[in-house]
């Protein structure tokens, strides 16, 4: 599955000590790590060129450039068409969520040995395809978690208080003083759909805000602080004040929250959404909202979403003063976006100059000479 060693003299050596998570070497292999800046002839013996679309943090691009790498940084997504033209030559592809590595592109680049997703989501990469020709793929799944859960508190706090239409009436030159719908969040309860790393953390802060926390997870997950799991998503969605949404994007979780699921929720409460666009039936989020069943909502996910920032688009949920409409960016900070830098951009180095398949999406790490397992197996304690 992996890829042909070129020649003798470049072959590194070919298993690492157990448990370092490195992989048998696959190409060439630098004898020894540059320094800072530093680009010499043993440590680049030929010109290995790395495409980073969608305007990944600079540090990325700084940190693969003194490893020796020729790096093509830009600032927007490309298409598929696009994408087949460019990738004939790169050997590492940097990318976010709005470009898709399709089968076709992965056919195309014939050189390419690693995809870094410089986001949590692995979605937009057709994976078999990239088994099919070897080809690493490595992500950044815990780097943007804190700054999802504090737009969502952000969110809850403000829907909570009806900052939204408080606002929206003031910009209009109305002064609307009233504490008509609005409440602290403190002793209201909080349904948490998916707990797992956003879903967990936004559990603790909220309690730590005095909020009473439940949740709803398909899988066996911990119960952090005095949080109860809920038996099933229809009990939660009855007992919560704000339900936020958490889930990841198996396709099973398309239209996962649609009219009967929000018939279910308590008559003022709010609904987030931080995970996925398909996750909501947005026409019947809209009728719950009308009707003023729910007092408010959140969306930063939407179905179809612009390729670049600075794009028009248009919702029918826009001109709604109690629905808080965000681009995406849930994950969208400095910290996290260069916290994914650091991680993804070493990931991939680390693959192309030492062959480390650490947390890998998709290639299995060798643990000893001769002994292949799944990442997951490599853990401590993994299989007792
Ligand atoms: N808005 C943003 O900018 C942004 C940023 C980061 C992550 N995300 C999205 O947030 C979501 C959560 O991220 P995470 O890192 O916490 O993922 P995670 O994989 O750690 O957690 C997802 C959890 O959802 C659970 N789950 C899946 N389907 C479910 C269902 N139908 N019902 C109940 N539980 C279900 C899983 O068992 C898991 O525990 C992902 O979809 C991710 O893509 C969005």
């Amino acid at each position: 599955m992996l890829h042909d060693v070129p020649s003798a003299r470049e072959r590194g050596p070919l298993a690492a000590a157990p448990g370092t998570g490195r992989a048998r070497h696959l190409w060439p292999v630098n004898p020894r790590q540059p320094q800072d800046g530093e680009l010499t002839s043993d440590v680049v013996t030929r010109t290995r060129r790395v495409l980073l679309l969608e305007d990944v943090h600079a540090d990325a691009a700084v940190h693969l450039r003194k490893a020796g790498f020729d790096v093509d940084h830009r600032t927007t997504a490309m298409s598929e068409d696009e994408l087949v033209e460019s990738v004939r030559d790169i050997e590492l592809l940097g990318i976010r969520s709005a470009t898709r590595v399709t089968r076709r592109v992965i056919s195309a680049a014939t050189h390419l040995k690693a995809i870094g997703a410089f986001c949590i989501g692995t979605n937009q990469i057709d994976i078999p395809a990239a088994n099919e020709r070897g080809i690493a793929v490595f992500n950044a799944p815990y780097s943007n978690t804190r700054s999802v859960v504090e737009l969502a508190i952000a969110e809850i706090i403000s829907l909570t208080r009806r900052l939204p239409e408080r606002n929206a009436a003031l910009h209009a030159g109305v002064w609307q003083k009233t504490a008509a719908g609005a409440n602290e969040v403190r002793g209201r309860c909080l349904g948490i759909i998916g707990y797992g790393s956003i879903g967990s953390q936004l559990s603790v802060i909220a309690e730590a805000l005095g909020m009473t926390v439940v949740f709803y997870d398909v899988a066996d997950r911990l119960p952090l602080g005095t949080a109860r799991r809920c038996a099933s998503m229809q009990e939660l969605l009855q007992l919560a004040d704000a339900v936020t949404l958490h889930v990841d994007g198996r396709v099973e979780n398309a239209g996962l929250i649609a009219d009967a699921e929000l018939a279910l929720m308590k008559p003022g409460s709010i609904l987030l959404n931080l995970s996925r666009g398909s996750v909501v039936d947005l026409a019947a989020l809209h009728r719950h909202l009308d009707t003023g069943h729910l007092a408010g909502a959140a969306i930063d996910v939407f179905p179809d979403e612009p390729k670049r920032s600075g794009a028009g688009f248009h919702h029918e949920l826009q001109g709604r003063s109690n629905v808080i409409l965000t681009p995406h960016i849930g994950g969208s900070t400095q910290e996290a976006q260069q916290n994914i830098a650091a991680v993804v951009a070493e990931k991939l180095r680390g693959y192309a100059v030492d062959a480390a398949t650490a947390s890998c999406v998709n290639v299995p790490v060798a643990v000893a000479a001769g002994v292949s397992t799944h990442p997951a197996a490599a853990r401590p304690n993994a299989g007792h």
